[in-house]
């Protein structure tokens, strides 16, 4: 699906971020002594240093998606009674019912606001971004917290090198509100997925869910499971398209966007797509080399991390670029 603004419909403004992340560390070295991996292979083919990982038995998506929104509301100003409704992407929810939005709505206070989850897995954030943009612009809600959150510490296998480098837990929100100016807000998106592509990226519950060719995975059940080499020739495919087409359909240089806020998957995709298209270091934010790739939370993150540090203003044009399990792959381009 992509959508182009509504003419003559409301827009909508990013009026609060806010992210949260674990205290615990896991380095590299943490990870030399739990598996047959070395910090140099890791950097080499990552570029990640260290992630963060919670306590499982005191935090989980629940608490950081939590605290990710209350810095949010914060930010901008408001409190949780403010919010018409929550989106929460996420496919580390502590449980499938309820989901953990109706329990974040609970904490932060913003209950009757309707709360649901939605699962894109790595895309998960854009997605919710674009599912609110458009809720808001139906005049049907004023304003959303949106939350992109993961603690995929939790499913993954720590005795299995090929998936337990990569992944670390954070989330990342934004407070978006109903704008009288409808040229402010999403002016371009798209949602795309590639159902065929599932078994690359999926979290069996069952033996009956494997699928075929798979069944000596070595990755225990109910854990993470990943074909890296085929999602990595997937992922820097589509980094590069998705940003094209969003430039090229709104007629717009690499020069017009203020930022592109990309998902931190593997440091080497970032390169090649900065290297493909010709982006600048200072409009593309990176931070995988102390998170890792955080899935859900990583577009999220970034979009604080850059909010924060005043990298992105009123007026400006941003970029939001997401893809991960599904296989599914978002893009987002707003004016701030
Ligand atoms: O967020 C969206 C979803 N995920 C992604 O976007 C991830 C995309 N994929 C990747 O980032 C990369 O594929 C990985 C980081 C997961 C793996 O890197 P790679 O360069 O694709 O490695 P590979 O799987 O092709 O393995 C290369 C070699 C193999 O050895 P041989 O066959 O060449 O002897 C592996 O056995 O590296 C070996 N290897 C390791 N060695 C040390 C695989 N994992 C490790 C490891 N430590 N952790």
């Amino acid at each position: 699906m992509t959508a182009t603004t509504i003419p003559g419909a409301c827009g909508v403004r990013i009026v609060g971020s806010g992210s949260a992340y674990p205290e615990r560390v896991l380095s590299n070295f943490d990870l030399e002594k739990m598996v047959d991996t070395s910090n140099d292979w890791i950097v080499q083919r990552t570029g990640i240093h260290e992630r963060r990982i919670v306590n499982p038995q005191t935090e989980g998506t629940f608490t950081l998606s939590r605290d990710a929104l209350n810095k949010a509301l914060d930010n901008a100003g408001m409190t949780g009674s403010d919010l018409d409704l929550i989106i929460l992407a996420t496919v580390t929810a502590e449980m499938t019912c309820p989901s953990t939005a109706c329990r974040v709505a609970d904490a932060v206070g913003a209950a009757p606001a309707g709360a649901f989850d939605l699962v894109a897995a790595c895309s998960g954030f854009v997605y919710a971004v674009n599912v609110a943009d458009s809720m808001i612009r139906s005049g049907r809600y004023k304003s959303i917290g949106v939350i992109g959150c993961d603690t995929l510490s939790t499913i993954v296998d720590y005795e299995e090198r090929t998936v337990s480098i990569l992944f670390g837990d954070s989330a990342g929100s934004v407070v978006m509100v109903r704008d009288d100016d409808p040229t402010v807000g999403c002016r371009y998106q798209t949602l795309q997925s590639d159902g065929s592509m599932w078994p690359s990226l999926y979290i069996p519950r069952r033996d009956q869910e494997v699928p075929a060719g798979d069944e000596n995975n070595p990755v225990r059940m109910g854990n993470l499971r990943m074909q890296g080499r085929e999602v990595y020739k997937f992922a820097v495919t589509k980094f590069r398209d998705v940003i094209r087409d969003a430039l090229e359909k709104n007629n717009l240089t690499i020069d017009d966007v203020a930022q592109f806020v990309c998902h931190q998957s593997n440091m080497r995709i970032i390169e090649s797509a900065k290297e493909k298209l010709g982006l600048p270091d200072e409009k593309v934010h990176v931070n995988i080399d102390k998170f890792g790739n955080c899935s859900a939370g990583s577009v999220g993150l970034c979009f604080d991390q850059v909010w924060q540090a005043g990298k992105i203003k009123r007026g400006d044009l941003i970029v939001l670029v997401a893809f991960g399990g599904g296989l599914t792959w978002a893009s987002s381009l707003w004016q701030l």
